[in-house]
């Protein structure tokens, strides 16, 4: 989608559609519709006093204007309540509009918030477009074009009297199209289905993001993935006919290509079966997304080059098909994963932590000043905070206070859980190091999602948070503005504003 910022007065833009904002239980409006209404012989103002459009968030009202303004319908949206309004708020109303003007080519709209919203201007721009290219999202590549149901707005126009505000709007604006292109990227590979998106295709995909960002990306086969000891990679991958890789992308800023980088590691199980500790068949399906991680640091990288925001960044994405082959990885085998501890597997559907300890142990050659994880890693997470939060962890308090901080400026929450040394015992073994599950006869085992972030402590020596993403990563209907199932791209928003954060400090 086109984004322009002009500096023009609302009444006098032509344009399919002119969106405007309104408070719940205003009775007046003011500001841009105040002039809107009186051009419309005060159109708006009866149909606020009988109650006809109540501002409530979300809701939507869509107008002629009868030749009495250049813009030939006036779109009206729901703010909800004054006191409640904020940057989410802003999102919320612009995947709104964008679905009620769905057969609409062009959409033009006040900055909502800038104004009496309170809202720094660039905020929300950025909250603004973020909102409109998110909830307008569809996945459709699999569809027969005449079923397609995306909204075809090709072109929104941000629209702003005060000549002042205009530059920070075009910053903010520019901003919000970049990151929220990059989770319509991500939500675009986390969609694909298991059977168009082995490990190599992921391997490949991250190679033509690298090839059109200017980034450098190197993969991984078998040969290296073995030179390299990455015995966790190794013996998931058996399993299937389809080999496993290991995806290393890096976004080297001019300038900053000797700077401790921050990596990114994402998980990237291309398909979930649980090999032969076997998932059950109902909701299977939705295992294509155990690669969600790996889409939203991939994706991350892509809105970072697109910024240029100076931060040197490395992402790692071990891949995977966890699959029952002849071949496979089963219940009571022992590995050695790439820092040299052993496990024994007992749940071969506890892949995901044996991957991630070769990637972390792989992350130390870069001296990294900051590791995060993002993993569909545990089912008890979302028992825990179901799709409303992803689990936190971590080792270090300051960049768990940052990844909070970045978590309410972009919106995706996180909820810390603990990471109690006493977790350790979960996974004592008999016969190795450790061990990667909990058994859980009949009941269930206490604690997963700790269990399985305690396991991962156990590969890393550096500042390391892990977001655990099962709940987040799809299939959510509020917040991540995602008008459909699917992918929601979770975690692209937070941990660009993360590394933004960084790079000004
Ligand atoms: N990919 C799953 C976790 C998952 C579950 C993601 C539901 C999204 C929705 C992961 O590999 C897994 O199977 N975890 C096991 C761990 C257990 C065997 C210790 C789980 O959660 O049951
Ligand atoms: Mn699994
Ligand atoms: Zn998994």
């Amino acid at each position: 989608m086109e984004i322009q910022v002009l500096r023009e007065d609302v009444t006098r833009i032509e344009v399919e559609a002119l969106c405007l904002g309104i408070f719940q239980g205003l009775r007046e409006p003011g500001g841009a519709a105040g002039a809107v209404d009186r051009a419309l012989d005060g159109a708006l103002t009866k149909l606020l006093q009988k109650g006809e459009f109540r501002g409530r968030k979300g809701e939507t009202l869509l107008l002629p204007t009868w030749g009495k303004l250049p813009a030939r319908r006036v779109l009206l949206v729901g703010l909800g309540e004054r006191e409640r309004f904020s940057a989410e708020t802003v999102r919320e109303a612009m995947a709104a509009a964008v679905n009620a003007a769905d057969r609409l080519s062009e959409l033009s709209t006040v900055v909502h918030g800038a104004g009496v919203g309170g809202l720094p201007p660039e905020e929300a721009a950025r909250a603004l477009v973020e909102g409109a290219i998110l909830g307008r999202y569809r996945f459709e590549k699999y569809r027969r074009s005449d079923e397609r149901d995306a909204p075809r707005l090709e072109r929104l126009q941000l629209v702003e009297f005060d000549a002042a505000k205009v530059e920070a709007l075009r910053a903010g604006a520019a901003r919000g199209k970049a990151v929220a292109e990059a989770v319509c990227w991500a939500r675009d590979l986390a969609n694909e289905p298991g059977n168009a998106l082995p490990p190599e295709e992921l391997a490949a995909r991250a190679q033509a993001l690298a090839h059109e960002c200017g980034m450098r990306c190197e993969v991984l086969t078998e040969r290296e993935l073995e030179a390299e000891g990455l015995g966790g990679i190794l013996a998931v991958g058996r399993g299937s006919a389809r080999p496993p890789r290991m995806v290393v992308l890096e976004y080297a800023p001019e300038g900053r290509e000797g700077e401790r980088p921050v990596v990114l590691v994402g998980k990237g199980v291309t398909f979930d079966s649980g090999g032969i500790s076997l998932k059950a068949r109902e909701g299977m399906e939705a295992m294509k997304y155990d690669m969600a991680g790996a889409a939203a640091v991939l994706g991350t990288l892509k809105a970072l080059a697109d910024l240029e925001i100076p931060v040197r960044t490395i992402a790692l994405v071990p891949a995977v098909e966890n699959l029952p082959g002849g071949n496979a990885l089963k219940p009571g085998d022992v590995i050695t994963l790439a820092n040299g501890k052993t496990v024994e597997v007992t749940n071969t559907d506890a892949e995901g932590r044996l991957i991630l300890a070769d990637a972390l142990v792989y992350a130390r050659r870069y001296s990294p000043r900051a590791v995060v994880d993002l993993a569909t890693l545990t089912g008890a997470c979302v028992v825990a905070l179901g799709k409303e939060a992803a689990g936190l962890f971590g080792n270090d308090p300051d960049l768990l206070d940052a990844i909070k901080r970045a978590a309410e400026e972009s919106g995706e929450r996180v909820w810390e859980l603990p990471l109690y040394d006493e977790y350790k015992e979960l996974l004592r073994s008999e016969v190795a190091d450790l061990k990667n599950s909990v058994l859980g006869r009949g009941a269930l085992p206490p604690a997963g999602a700790a269990a399985g972030a305690t396991f991962l402590r156990e590969f890393v020596e550096y500042p390391w948070t892990h977001l655990d993403i099962a709940g987040t990563a799809s299939d959510v209907e509020t917040r991540l503005y995602c008008p459909q199932k699917g992918a929601t791209g979770y975690g692209v928003r937070l941990l660009v504003r993360w590394i933004e954060q960084l790079s000004r400090s």
